[in-house]
């Protein structure tokens, strides 16, 4: 018997009390199994309660991500399909960088509980506490050039903003350009695009994905409170970490192939529709000076195209986002 299936039983029936005798014979294995399997599971973390006579409930499951609970809540074909659970790294960046380089394939997944230096946009760090949030990196093969790689960015917060939206409905997600996600204002989640090329090719893109899924407000360090959030300290609840990162392995594979089938204006529309930066008056840093005015929409390429006081349009491809 697996764990798996233990599992799978018990949280069909979560509540409830299942005899050792009911699972022995539905899982067609002996009651000395079943509870050799119980005690596996307790070692990671779930608890189970078992009370003679009534049998076992599951009463709390680990805070941990366990490969157990995440592989049979997958619904992709190749997102996430090869998957890395690292306990902790300095960046999941690096670990399927590393991975790229030796030939994974479009797919490959790396997932870290902790990350002791974890990379943010514009050279900051990103705060990334064991077990709270979803620190992971995917990787993709793009058959595109170089120059388009700012559409990913863009198609990676959509499939962000989408999973959220469907795990979390009662919360009101904007996207802030480039991809930052915003609840109330505050960023809960970010991500980073590092690319490979070759012959103005990319040969691969290593997709970061930060989500404060669980972060309470001691996670923070001082200041940060201000222009961040998590989800749990958002919703008032602790956000099933597993489930949302099959939403975002999901929402992301569908939008994927989308793309690659019918290009970026599809998801040029769905990031329009879901943007906060759109229509209100904007300062952006770039490499050659702020431009301030009324960003209208997005470029082909994914840049940001910005009317200005005189009227005229300029399309901003890189900048911070002021207010
Ligand atoms: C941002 O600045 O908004 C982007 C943050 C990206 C953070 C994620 S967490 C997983 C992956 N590993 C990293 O070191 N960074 C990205």
């Amino acid at each position: 018997m697996s764990k798996i299936s233990l599992l799978g039983f018990l949280e069909e029936r979560a509540g409830q009390y299942v005899s050792g005798e009911e699972i022995s014979r539905e899982l067609n294995v002996s009651r000395t199994a079943v509870w050799k399997q119980v005690r596996k599971l307790e070692a990671e973390g779930y608890r189970i309660e078992a009370v003679p006579r009534l049998g076992y409930r599951l009463t709390a499951k680990p805070s941990r991500l366990t490969l157990q609970e995440l592989l049979p809540k997958l619904r992709t074909t190749s997102f996430g399909r090869r998957l890395t659970l690292l306990d902790v790294t300095d960046s999941t960046q690096n670990e399927l960088r590393k991975l790229a380089e030796q030939g994974a394939p479009e797919g490959t997944l790396v997932i870290a509980e902790q990350q002791t230096n974890g990379r943010g946009r514009m050279g900051r760090s990103w705060v990334s506490p064991a077990g709270k949030g979803i620190w992971m990196s995917l990787l993709l093969r793009p058959p595109v050039p170089l120059p388009l790689a700012p559409q990913l960015t863009l198609l990676a917060a959509v499939a962000l903003s989408r999973a959220i939206a469907q795990q979390l409905p009662m919360l009101e997600i904007g996207i802030k350009w480039p991809n930052d996600l915003l609840v109330g204002g505050k960023k809960i989640s970010g991500i980073l695009l590092e690319s490979a090329a070759e012959d103005e090719r990319l040969s691969y893109v290593v997709v970061g994905l930060g989500i404060s899924a669980n972060l309470d407000v001691e996670d923070y360090p001082e200041g940060l409170m201000d222009k961040a959030i998590s989800l749990k300290i958002a919703s008032g609840a602790t956000v099933d970490r597993s489930e949302l990162i099959a939403a975002v392995l999901e929402q992301f594979e569908q939008l994927y192939k989308l793309y690659l089938e019918q290009g970026f204006a599809p998801i040029r529309t769905l990031w329009e529709a879901r943007s906060v930066t759109l229509g209100k008056q904007t300062e952006l840093y770039t490499p050659q000076g702020t431009v301030v005015g009324l960003p209208r929409g997005l470029d082909d390429m994914g840049g940001l195209r910005v009317e200005l006081p005189d009227g005229s349009t300029r399309t901003v491809y890189s900048a911070e986002v002021g207010s």
